[in-house]
């Protein structure tokens, strides 16, 4: 299974942070941010990974991740100079998919929780179109939110909506099957200008091919836009960390727990 990481975009947010540094290379308590998401991606046994990001970055990340053999995976790289959205990140990733189902994660996100991996391999293996992951917010305003049935089967999904019908945002974190990047070429961008990762999840939703996997609220899902969220972070890695003695997304420690090195 392959597996894509988005770390593009310009991180306005936090200006004048990453005016000259890209967001994703940014230290969460005593890790680089992208290490999360790789983690999670390897946590799940997913070993060959493209990461995408703006060309003058590549290097860094390369300094940084080389060809993955420190980590018993195979990294590579492609470009995506302007941030035009999220979905942009499928058709870009084409050539490495080639035709085959995969997963994206968002460069921002952390997933913390017991038997995570696990939760992530099952739901490649039952994906029939796209799935996403679905987690409880106090402010479901700034995300794509889901709308469920008492059985958390989908309903509608939204991306930032000013009246959300539900608490539940779809986290950055999606399994696509061999058709994401024909459904892309079919889309347009929003009136903000990019490639919705939403309005594809809505494509598959109306074709009856999404599902959600939930997590509970027993479960840690953190993003990092702002000078707060980086902060939130770094908090609750050091605390997890320190309390339990245990590092948390550590590429190293997953890496010799799969036996890939
Ligand atoms: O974090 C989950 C949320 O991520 C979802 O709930 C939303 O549906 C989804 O649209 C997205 O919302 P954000 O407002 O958080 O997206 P943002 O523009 O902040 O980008 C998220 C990450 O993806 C960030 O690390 C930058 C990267 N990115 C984003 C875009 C639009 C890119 O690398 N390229 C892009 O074109």
């Amino acid at each position: 299974m392959k597996g894509i990481i988005l770390a593009g975009g310009n991180g306005t947010r936090l200006h004048p942070i990453t005016k000259a540094v890209s967001k994703h290379l940014l230290p969460i308590y005593n890790k680089p941010m992208i290490y999360f998401p790789l983690a999670s991606l390897m946590l799940a046994g997913i070993r060959e990974i493209l990461l995408i990001t703006k060309s003058e970055d590549v290097p860094l990340y390369q300094r940084l991740l080389g060809d993955g053999s420190e980590f018993g995976i195979q990294m590579s790289y492609e470009t995506q100079d302007k941030p035009e959205g999220i979905a942009q990140a499928v058709t870009i990733g084409e050539k490495f998919t080639d035709g085959k189902p995969f997963t994206l994660i968002l460069g921002d996100n952390i997933y913390f929780g017991a038997g995570f991996g696990a939760r992530l391999s099952d739901a490649i293996k039952n994906n029939e179109g796209s799935t996403v992951f679905a987690y409880q917010v106090a402010n479901p305003r700034a995300y794509g939110v889901v709308n469920m049935d008492e059985n958390f089967k989908p309903l509608e999904i939204v991306e930032k909506p000013a009246d959300p019908k539900s608490n539940w945002a779809v986290t950055g974190l999606y399994v696509y099957g061999a058709d994401a990047a024909t459904m892309v070429k079919g889309m347009k961008p929003s009136p903000r200008g990019e490639l919705e990762i939403t309005d594809l999840n809505r494509l598959y939703l109306e074709q009856g091919r999404m599902k959600v996997e939930v997590l509970g609220r027993g479960f840690c899902w953190l993003d990092m836009g702002t000078p707060q969220n980086l902060l939130d972070a770094s908090d609750f890695v050091r605390t997890i960390e320190e309390r339990q003695g245990l590092q948390v997304c550590d590429p190293l420690e997953i890496a010799a727990n799969h036996g890939w090195i």
